[in-house]
């Protein structure tokens, strides 16, 4: 790769520390962290960091204030919202999820040291959480931790409204199939997408898995499952995390998400590239 520099991660060390709220298509504000401040006033919070397995506290700004200034009340019957991210981590997450839990983004550690997490889900690797950091309560509602750290993004660059219809249509699976391929439809967009692609849409922070041939067509069945169900039992070092070993029913989730994958193998398209509007 040397040589390379990938367009995306070259913009995003351009604008460095700006985060760019988007409304669609359109630009809203594009922010310093601290100007956060004009917004919304910064509390300690003190969370279960699913990353490390211990409580911290963060210096953090309550997110629905945060977007009532920036979008208007608005934004609370939107869709969904995409976090864009500098290692190419992308979840889109429901409005809903926001209006029922309390989300904040983190900016400092609280006690004033590095800003970093050494995350044990990911292989130890020590990673930076600026410039924005998504966090939950989920000291208050425990419930929140079935989930992992899915819908916890770090290096935060981007928040954006968003249709998911519209915006990932590629990634939908052809009409008419099972519900159980529905259901991993929905597991996958919330616990996969966030770093591997689909038809090209999704994150960008691991393989494409559909086109052109898709993963269930070149790994044994049984070991695409044991893959997501424990990756470094199969690739030492590998970077990709477990499945979340609290989800409930998570032998029927697993399975669940083989099914969208095994749909989609009829659903090869890489979608017309859209003029980059980033
Ligand atoms: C935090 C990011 C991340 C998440 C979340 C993630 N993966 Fe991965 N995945 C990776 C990375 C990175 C690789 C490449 C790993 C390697 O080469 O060792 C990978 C590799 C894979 C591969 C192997 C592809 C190949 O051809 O070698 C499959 C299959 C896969 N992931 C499926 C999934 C599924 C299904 C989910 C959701 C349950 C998922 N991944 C969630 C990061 C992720």
């Amino acid at each position: 790769m040397i040589g390379l520099i990938h367009p995306a991660h070259a913009q995003a060390d351009a604008i460095d520390t700006l985060i760019k709220f988007k409304n669609q298509d359109s630009i809203a504000q594009s922010l310093k962290p601290e100007e956060l401040d004009t917004f919304s006033r910064w509390t300690i919070l003190n969370v279960f960091e699913v990353h490390e397995h211990r409580e911290r506290q963060y210096k953090a700004y309550p997110v629905r204030p945060v977007l009532d200034q920036i979008f208007g009340q608005g934004w609370r019957a939107a869709d969904e919202i995409v976090f864009s991210c500098k290692d190419g981590y992308q979840p889109s997450i429901p409005v809903a999820k926001f209006l029922a839990y309390d989300a904040y983004l983190a900016v400092a550690s609280a006690d004033g040291s590095p800003f970093i997490l050494n995350n044990t889900l990911q292989n130890h690797e020590v990673v930076e959480l600026g410039p924005v950091y998504l966090v939950w309560d989920n000291l208050k509602f425990p419930i929140l931790l079935e989930e992992g750290a899915a819908d916890m993004p770090y290096q935060i660059i981007g928040i954006e409204l968003a249709s998911f219809a519209t915006r990932f249509p590629g990634m939908f699976p052809p009409a008419r199939v099972s519900a159980e391929v529905k259901r991993g439809f929905l597991h996958f967009r919330k616990y996969c997408m966030v770093c591997h692609t689909i038809n090209g849409q999704g994150g960008g922070k691991a393989p494409e898995l559909n086109y052109p041939i898709s993963v269930t067509e070149y790994f044994k069945p049984e070991y695409l499952k044991r893959w997501i169900d424990d990756p470094a039992s199969l690739r030492y070092n590998t970077p990709m995390p477990a499945l979340a070993a609290a989800i409930p029913e998570r032998e029927k989730v697993l399975e669940e998400i083989i099914a969208y994958l095994t749909a989609m193998q009829r659903v090869k398209h890489i979608p017309p590239a859209k003029n980059s509007k980033d």
